[in-house]
């Protein structure tokens, strides 16, 4: 079974309507939804803003319901000229990019203690998400590139530009690093999916939430074709 983590309401509320069968059990103040989504078993799940209620949320998934794959949809704040607003990133790998132990002398990023810089994303996910993104989003382009979260909400050229050299990420947002770490923990495969809301740059202003639906809307297409094709 697969677990699917939204990041905000629209989006689970989008995916839920197409699902049958559904029952509901509360954990951590999370509705896990579970029930059928084109003839499979899927669990969706609402985990609420930043990386604790999203690492939590994860372990959920793996505990209480045994999902064998997590992914993680919403939108994100684009970090490369190239990649515009409603295109959609698959991560290759994800960063914390808010972790900063360089005064141990670990660089930005590395979570000290742990083996692993930052977390690879699972290769079947991403070429199954490609494909599919490809085939049902035909008018936007899907990159796949590294995913950078931070409790932050990116919207600062400077800042903006601090990620891109420290880090080369593709896009900026604020729970991928965590599932995929939690992931990593548990031995379970996972994937970020995000369309692009914004430039991370304070640049959207008010068309926020046009280009927000927008995203929203190719995600929830792309992840539909996904969990039929599994
Ligand atoms: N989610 C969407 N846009 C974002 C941004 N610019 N920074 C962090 N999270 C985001």
């Amino acid at each position: 079974m697969l677990g699917i983590i939204g990041a905000m309401d629209e989006e689970v509320l989008k995916i839920k309507e197409h699902m049958e069968q559904v029952t509901v059990e509360t954990y951590a103040g999370m509705e896990f939804h579970r029930g059928m989504l084109n003839g499979k078993e899927l669990v969706v799940v609402r985990s609420g803003i930043g990386k604790v209620n999203a690492g939590i949320c994860s372990q959920i998934l793996v505990d209480k319901f045994g999902v064998e794959g997590i992914v993680n949809t919403g939108v994100a704040g684009s970090l490369k000229n190239e990649i515009n607003i409603g295109d959609i990133v698959l991560s290759s790998d994800a960063v914390q990019h808010d972790m900063d132990a360089t005064g141990f002398g670990d660089p930005h990023g590395q979570i000290p203690r742990m083996d692993t810089f930052s977390f690879k994303a699972s290769e079947k996910l991403i070429e199954l998400a490609k494909e599919c993104c490809e085939r049902v989003n035909p008018d936007i382009q899907v990159f796949v590139g590294r995913v950078l979260s931070g409790d932050q909400f990116i919207s600062d050229k400077e800042k903006k530009q601090w990620l891109v050299d420290t880090f080369g990420g593709y896009c900026t947002e604020m729970e991928g690093a965590a599932i995929a770490q939690a992931a990593y923990l548990n031995k379970v495969p996972y994937l970020v999916i995000r369309a692009i809301s914004d430039k991370a740059d304070g640049s959207a202003g008010m068309d926020y939430a046009a280009f927000e639906a927008k995203a929203i809307e190719h995600s929830v297409k792309l992840l539909m074709e996904m969990v039929a094709r599994l």
